[in-house]
Formats: C-alpha cells, sequence, structure tokens
C-alpha cells in the first residue's frame, strides 16, 4: 500500500461509520484481529514495510491508532466504540507480543476505545493456540488489568454458566458467544432463563418479550 492507499483506506473507515450512523447502528466495532488489515499492519510476521508504518512497533500501530482517532471524530461520544484486536498469536512470542498490544491499547484508549474485544491474531498458520473452552479468558483478564479497559471475551464460551462466572469473576465485561448462538438462535433467551433472570423474555427485543410474557406453552 502507498501512502496515499493508507489514507484512502483510513478515509473509508471513517465513510463507513458515517453510514452506520446514518443507518440507526448504535455500537461500532473496528475490526483489527484476525488478520484482517488492522492486525497485519500491527503483526511484525505479515508487516514488511520499512517506512513509517513498519518496523518497529511505534511505526506498527500507526495505522491502527490514526484511524481509530479518524473514526472516534465522526462517532459520537455517547455511544460505545469498540475494536477486535488479536493481542497474541501463539506463537512462542507470546510475552512479548501482548506487552506490544497492552501498550497499543492504552494509546487506543487515549484515541477514543471504550472496549477492547480480545481475540487472537491468526497472522500465520502454524500456531499453539490451546483451543478450550474460554481459554481467552485469562488474557482478557489481564488485559483488562493491565491496559485498564474494559474487555470482552470471546471462543468457546457456550454454556451460561461458564459466560456468568467469566463476568463475576471480573475476568470479562462482556462475553462474545459466537457458535453456541448460531446453533441455537434463542440462546440469550434460553441463558436467562437457565439463570434465573427475572423476566428473562426481556433480553429479546420489546416486541417479542410483550407477547412471549404473556404465553404459556402448551405442556
Ligand atoms: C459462521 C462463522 C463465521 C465467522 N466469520 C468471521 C469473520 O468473518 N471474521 C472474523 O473475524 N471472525 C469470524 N468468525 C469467528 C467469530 O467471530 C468468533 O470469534 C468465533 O466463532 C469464536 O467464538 P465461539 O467459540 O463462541 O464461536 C466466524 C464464526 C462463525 C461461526
Amino acid at each position: 500500500m502507498s501512502l496515499s492507499d493508507i489514507a484512502q483506506v483510513r478515509e473509508e473507515f471513517v465513510m463507513a461509520a458515517r453510514r452506520a450512523l446514518s443507518a440507526g447502528f448504535e455500537w461500532l466495532e473496528l475490526h483489527f484481529a484476525h488478520g484482517y488489515l488492522g492486525q497485519s499492519f500491527l503483526s511484525a510476521h505479515s508487516n514488511r514495510r520499512s517506512d513509517g508504518y513498519g518496523g518497529n512497533v511505534e511505526n506498527r500501530r500507526r495505522f491502527l491508532i490514526e484511524t481509530m482517532s479518524a473514526v472516534r471524530e465522526v462517532w459520537p461520544e455517547h455511544l460505545p466504540l469498540t475494536v477486535r484486536l488479536g493481542v497474541i498469536e501463539y506463537d512462542n512470542q507470546d510475552e512479548q507480543t501482548l506487552l506490544e498490544a497492552i501498550a497499543l491499547i492504552r494509546q487506543l484508549k487515549n484515541a477514543g476505545a471504550d472496549l477492547v474485544n480480545v481475540s487472537t491474531g491468526f497472522n500465520i498458520p502454524n500456531t499453539d493456540t490451546p483451543w478450550a473452552p474460554a481459554f481467552l479468558a485469562p488474557i482478557a483478564e489481564r488485559i483488562r488489568h493491565e491496559a485498564g479497559i474494559p474487555v470482552a471475551a470471546a471462543w468457546g464460551i457456550e454454556s451460561p454458566a461458564l459466560a456468568d462466572r467469566l463476568v463475576r469473576d471480573g475476568q470479562a465485561d462482556l462475553v462474545m458467544v459466537g457458535r453456541a448462538h448460531l446453533a441455537d438462535p434463542h440462546w440469550p433467551y434460553a441463558a436467562a432463563r437457565t439463570l434465573g433472570v427475572e423476566r428473562p423474555a426481556w433480553v429479546l427485543p420489546p416486541p417479542y418479550a410483550h407477547w412471549l410474557e404473556r404465553y404459556t406453552p402448551v405442556e
């Protein structure tokens, strides 16, 4: 990418944010994880540039900080602006990657990020990713404490009890549920019932909740 390509993509993020706002979205997340462009700038595995956007870590994080700042200028203060970031690669350089990510996240927070959705980098094919339920939760907890920002955690959070415990224990402020929700589109409602939430129907949109509360399933 030339420098003008970089400026153009940054402006395209801004234009996308404006469109999202005018379409009525109330939460915007910049996807800087999973080998997408932001992650590719950040990772020394993929960023081979020798100009102001590559080389040392300060240069590798420049695109992410500039883009966050530019989007924050058009995204209202009262609406959440979050960032999904690969903070670890599971490539045996994890401590250095994590420390770089924590420093970056402090800067993203200053640039206007309200929460970090913690994920992995996916920049290289061969990693030692320790796939297991909620394996990223301890990493999310560390980011939460050391970067001083609310965090979300994803990956393998399937049971309502596990989701609830991660938040209660302070490992994450939010949990993200992917495949379990795909397998059961009513996951939030079922979870609310399982966890004994008062008036569980109200995790659903109000028009559903109103009628569901007035419905008794036939035995
Ligand atoms: C059908 C499907 C499509 C996905 N597509 C993307 C994607 O385009 N980009 C991305 O970063 N992650 C994608 N993911 C990964 C999810 O964002 C999430 O991180 C992952 O499923 C882990 O959460 P889970 O264990 O609760 O499913 C996808 C997941 C699923 C199941």
